[in-house]
């Protein structure tokens, strides 16, 4: 990426970036100096030496990658805040489909294209169930990369712009487009805008009337992903006709 100015035109999102060409994990630089930043700061690297997803599960990090988390203060009632995932989806789907790319999301945290996986967004943070100090909304994106510079057991399941777009791109411009998505969405989530966030969602949806397994440490079920419900969890038809709340946690989606 380059220790550049950025360029961005946004008013919250990005006033100030702070960038390296390597470090542990962007999402834990981001909790380490949440505190002391204001609202809006990112942290975007060339590489991660422990870029994690869900349950600390190695993220891949190569160079060529766009791998950044930005700091948040939202003040909204933290009930609220479990849908601030899919600000972070649609952006990324928005800006790709701004490169004539068709992504989808895969409820509740990745971004497909060809039913691959191309994006992961982790949120973490620190509140209560009265006050949010902040939150952590980090994405990782394959840009420029090649499938031999992934792991050998991901490559089959992960896709990056490059390999989809059959050339390289600029990690700049792309985290430009982001950004400006980014700040977007996340503007309708402070204003409460939650129905045209679902409807969007919903737009995009990669499972959304598909037959899902959902894989939980209680156990395995399948069925019918139905629809997301305002507090972002997924409704899942059972072939009895019961339907099931799914909450975002450590459950993972896959298809049945
Ligand atoms: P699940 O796999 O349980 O459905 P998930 O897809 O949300 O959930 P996470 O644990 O949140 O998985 O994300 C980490 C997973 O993403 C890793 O286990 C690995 O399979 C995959 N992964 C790691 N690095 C990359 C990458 N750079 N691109 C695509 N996929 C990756
Ligand atoms: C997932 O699919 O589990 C989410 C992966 C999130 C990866 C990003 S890369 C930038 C930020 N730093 C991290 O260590 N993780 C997130």
């Amino acid at each position: 990426m380059g220790d550049t100015m950025f360029g961005l035109d946004t008013e919250i999102l990005g006033k100030k970036v702070i960038y390296f060409q390597k470090i542990d994990s962007t999402n834990e630089y981001a909790k380490r100096i949440a505190f002391q930043e204001d609202e809006g700061t990112i942290i975007v690297t060339d590489t991660q030496v422990r870029g994690y997803g869900r349950k600390f599960r190695a993220w891949a990090s190569p160079k060529g990658g766009l791998w950044m988390s930005v700091i948040l203060k939202p003040k909204i009632e933290p009930k609220r805040l479990p849908k601030i995932v899919f600000v972070g989806a649609l952006a990324v789907v928005e800006a790709l489909r701004d490169l004539g790319v068709e992504a989808k999301i895969k409820w509740p945290n990745d971004v497909l294209v060809n039913e691959k996986k191309i994006c992961g967004i982790l949120v973490e943070g620190k509140y209560s169930e009265s006050e949010i100090d902040y939150v952590v909304l980090g994405i990782g994106l394959n840009v420029n990369i090649e499938k031999n510079e992934l792991p050998e057991n991901i490559r089959s399941d992960s896709t990056s712009l490059s390999e989809v777009l059959g050339v390289k791109i600029s990690i700049e411009e792309v985290f430009k487009g982001l950004v400006r998505h980014l700040e977007h969405w996340y503007t309708l989530f402070l204003e409460g805008r939650y129905s045209e966030i679902l409807d969007k969602w919903r737009e995009y949806s990669a499972v959304l009337g598909k037959k899902v397994r959902i894989l939980s440490e209680e156990g395995e079920f399948e069925g019918t992903a139905l629809d997301i419900d305002e507090f972002g969890a997924l409704i899942v038809e059972m072939a009895n006709g019961k339907r099931e709340k799914v909450i975002y946690g450590d459950v993972s989606l896959r298809y049945a």
